[in-house]
């Protein structure tokens, strides 16, 4: 089988590296790849905006699949493009897409779906701004939740228990001409599950957390993700079928009676609350870095779940198998990410780091001549398994140190809290013990979100 996966992050990286396993292996190919997907698969110079390029090399290549990775492609229509061309595709249709494209949108399909989420008014105008904070945050004893609607560059999600602060936002997202969400704040602890579907069916991977801000604690400003680990032996049990049943299936029901049917990876992003489950936001794609824990612990064969996906031949008992392993990724930053970064610094230490027994996924790098440099926000993805989240972290955070890069950041505290509690509740001790509790979660109290567009997507990861 022949794939070509658009995208040149570390999320197209681990899906390649997944697919590499197969057997039979396929044959990969990459546009425009990294050096790491270099390694694994044969890269094209043509960039993940260039929609008339991607068809063309589809063209050349006669791929059996085409992989989507980056949101930027889907919105702007690669699958609808790719597929009309005649290409088996896997990566919703800007239609789908728009789940990710637009929060309001989101809002509306959940509404009509019966789904679980918090409740929200979209502000199109200043008068509106008040009576609208008002409603989904009355007695204004949490923190204010405010939410710019698309995915226009340099707007994003401010979490602020200060009202000016939620009502500047507001403003600064409507004064560039864009509509406003607000939304009731939800507690408790994130979870992502990724749900790959063909339009109809829907098939679960594993849950994973993402660490969203920049430094440990929980601290700094919010990022694409410094960080991810599966399982999460804190997660009540039946979640997964809970999210399936609740949010997965009724979304993709929606969508397909609208006449919208959604292929690929619906990324359920969710609260556990103390109210139950909700979804914080949707998007159209893997996520970053959570896919490199995901995909790290499924032992069946990924190639031919996406192709059944992309054919609208999904079995909906398709029965995945997962490794018992626990996954932590530590995300190695460039200086000034998630800000202005800096890029071109020579990187080392990854032979080192890998033969500790990690291995590491690029997510921002380049080459200049034959030395690797750095090239964008988050530079690398380090990835251990271990019998237990405890062996995972500690290898994966002692392969971050293992690696040279001027300037350059991590966290050390990925799941940290995770590991400790399922270490206690091993041993029948300490608080893994008790009830479900909210390990590593971003309960910040002020958040800036630069929600990733197109193109910051593509600045981030790859300059
Ligand atoms: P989003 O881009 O919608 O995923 O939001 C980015 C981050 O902001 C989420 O991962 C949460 O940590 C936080 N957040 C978003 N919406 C809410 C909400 N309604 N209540 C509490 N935190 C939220
Ligand atoms: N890790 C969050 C995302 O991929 O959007």
């Amino acid at each position: 089988m022949k794939i070509l996966i658009i995208g040149s992050g570390g999320r197209e990286h681990a899906i390649l590296r997944r697919l590499a396993s197969d057997t039979p292996t396929p044959e990969l190919h990459a546009a425009p790849g990294n050096p790491g997907i270099a390694q694994l698969a044969t890269c094209h110079d043509v960039s993940v905006t260039d929609l008339d390029a991607q068809v063309s090399l589809a063209e050349e290549l006669q791929p059996d699949l085409v992989v989507i990775g980056p949101e930027a492609p889907l919105v702007a229509g690669a699958a609808d493009r790719l597929q009309a061309a005649g290409f088996a595709v896997f990566g919703p249709s800007a239609a789908a897409a728009h789940l990710e494209g637009s929060k309001s949108w989101a809002k509306e399909i959940m509404a009509a779906a019966g789904v679980p989420t918090s409740a929200s008014v979209t502000v199109t105008d200043l008068s509106q701004l008040e009576a609208g904070l008002d409603r989904v945050n009355p007695l204004r004893d949490v923190p204010f939740v405010v939410k710019a609607d698309g995915l226009a560059a340099g707007k994003g999600v401010v979490v602020t228990e200060d009202h000016r602060a939620a009502i500047a936002h507001a403003e600064a997202v409507l004064a560039a001409g864009g509509s406003v969400v607000l939304e009731e704040f939800l507690d408790g602890p994130e979870v992502s599950l990724f749900c790959v579907s063909d339009g109809t069916r829907v098939v679960p991977l594993a849950p994973a957390q993402d660490f969203k801000r920049a430094l440990d604690d929980d601290e700094g400003p919010n990022t694409g993700g410094m960080g991810a680990y599966s399982p999460l032996p804190w997660a009540p049990e039946g979640l997964v079928q809970d999210v399936l049943r609740t949010v997965a299936r009724p979304t993709i029901a929606e969508l397909a009676a609208r006449g919208i049917p959604f292929v690929g990876v619906l990324y359920c992003g969710l609260a556990l609350t103390s109210r139950g489950l909700r979804v914080i936001e949707f998007n159209a794609r893997f996520g970053d870095p959570e896919t490199q824990v995901v995909l790290e612990r499924l032992t069946s064969p990924l190639a031919p779940l996406l192709l059944a996906a992309a054919r609208g031949e999904l079995a909906e008992d398709t029965e995945l198998t997962w490794s018992q392993d626990s996954a932590v990724t530590v995300v190695l930053a460039s200086a000034g990410y998630p800000a202005t970064v800096r890029t071109g610094d020579p990187i080392s230490g990854i032979e080192a780091a890998e033969a500790l027994g990690t291995h590491v996924i690029h997510a921002g790098t380049g080459l200049e001549g034959d030395t690797l440099v750095s090239a964008g926000g988050r530079v690398l993805s380090v990835v251990a398994t271990g019998e237990d989240l405890e062996a995972a972290r500690a290898l994966a955070l002692a392969g971050a140190e293992a690696i040279g890069l001027e300037g350059s950041h991590h966290r050390t505290d990925i799941a940290r809290r995770a590991a400790a509690d399922a270490r206690a509740s091993s041993l029948g001790t300490g608080p893994g013990t008790g009830p479900v509790t909210a390990p590593d979660t971003d309960t910040e109290t002020e958040t800036e979100t630069e929600t990733e567009t197109e193109t910051e997507t593509e600045t981030e990861d790859r300059a």
